[in-house]
């Protein structure tokens, strides 16, 4: 079997994971504030009404769309036909895409802003230097880009999570922060901030960066 068809195996695996899970997903967070919507006013605060963002991995739109459709024009992305119809009925007025964001393409200088939360590690790590690069391309000149990753590092692997098998692979935090410097973005504010998921403590590096 070849990277490409691995690759390909694993996304099929997170989309039937998250197709199934988008609820109990949903209810990990109940008593747990996560810093999600902390993080997001950070970069709502430098946008004029009436910017466009694209959220990446967007799950349910709830919580982060619906507060970034208060103002702002929304487009998301999911791999996850569930979560994809989740967000339509949570953000009536957002636009929403059942893709894999390692394939969806946008022109250039299409957002104000790009967010993507706790997903770029269901991606194989092999492609996350060209995804960053390709959202560096859609967002405009000065726009930002907000995003979460889990603090870890993995080469790939499967392993279980509520109950379904789930693929995570990310690179260890400071070679990320290399990666997005690479893409082109100036770093504003990062730091690794744990999080309660049910009973598991969970750090994730977040950043807020702004295109060169
Ligand atoms: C942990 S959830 C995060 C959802 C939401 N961003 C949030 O803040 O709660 C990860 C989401 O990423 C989506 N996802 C995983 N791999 C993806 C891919 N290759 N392309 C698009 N979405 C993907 C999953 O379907 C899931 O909805």
């Amino acid at each position: 079997m070849n990277a490409n068809s691995d690759a390909a195996q694993h996304k099929r695996l997170v989309e039937q994971g998250y197709d199934q899970i988008a609820h109990d997903y949903a209810r990990l967070e109940t008593n747990n504030e996560w810093p999600r919507i902390r993080w997001l006013y950070k970069l709502l605060e430098r946008l004029p009404p009436g910017s466009s963002v694209l959220d990446l991995g967007c799950g349910s739109g709830d919580p982060a769309d619906i507060e970034i459709a208060q103002n702002h024009q929304i487009t998301g992305v999911d791999i996850s036909q569930t979560q994809i119809e989740l967000a339509r009925q949570n953000v009536p007025h957002g636009t929403f895409i059942h893709a894999d964001a390692g394939a969806v393409d946008f022109p250039a200088a299409s957002f104000d802003a790009v967010v993507s939360f706790y997903t770029i590690e269901h991606l194989p790590r092999e492609e996350h230097a060209s995804l960053l690069q390709r959202i560096q391309q859609w967002i405009k000149p000065n726009g930002f880009f907000l995003l979460s990753i889990e603090a870890g590092e993995y080469e790939g692997m499967v392993g279980e999570w509520l109950n379904v098998p789930m693929f995570i692979s990310c690179f260890d935090p400071e070679t990320m922060k290399g990666m997005v410097i690479a893409a082109g973005f100036n770093i504003l504010e990062t730091k690794i901030e744990t999080q309660m998921e049910a009973d598991n403590e969970v750090p994730f590096l977040w950043m807020l960066a702004q295109k060169r």
